[in-house]
């Protein structure tokens, strides 16, 4: 019986301590750019006509992309390209998702917050896609 009731205080314990470190997660905003300018940028080259630039939109305006979720006009979902099957999809021609295959996605989407945040018209450091 008394082993029992330690176990469940070990295992409560735990899960909070687990979730508390989810919530912990701050986004590392190199890790984010080096992603952006890989994956995102080479898709954009490609195939929306050149690339765009974390500081085409303010803080402001990202935070709200980031939350629709919709991008290319609506078309699609933008957190599907930083999940892990798109990841794995394209890892044998592109470094940063191969070398970020098995990051959590929750993770690297901070990450990529992170960085278009900073690179904001108006975040710390504008930045550009390359
Ligand atoms: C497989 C190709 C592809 C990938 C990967 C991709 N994009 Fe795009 N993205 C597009 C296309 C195509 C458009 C342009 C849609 C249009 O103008 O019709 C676009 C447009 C955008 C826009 C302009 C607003 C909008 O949604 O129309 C933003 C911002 C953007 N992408 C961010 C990102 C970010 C951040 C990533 C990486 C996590 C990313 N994209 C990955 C193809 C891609």
């Amino acid at each position: 019986m008394k082993t029992r009731r330690i176990l469940v205080t070990l295992l409560a314990t735990g899960l909070a301590a687990a979730s508390a470190s989810a919530l912990a997660y701050e986004g590392d905003w190199k890790r984010g750019r080096v992603y952006y300018r890989s994956v995102c940028t080479a898709c954009h080259a490609a195939q929306a006509g050149g690339s765009i630039a974390p500081s085409e939109m303010t803080k402001a305006q990202w935070q709200a992309y980031l939350q629709a979720d919709k991008h290319a006009k609506g078309k699609d979902s933008l957190k599907q390209y930083v999940g892990k099957p798109y990841r794995a999809s394209i890892r044998a021609q592109n470094k940063a998702a191969d070398k970020f295959a098995d990051v959590p996605d929750e993770e690297l989407f901070e990450d990529l917050k992170a960085f278009v945040i900073k690179g904001a018209k108006d975040g710390d450091a504008p930045a550009s896609c390359s």
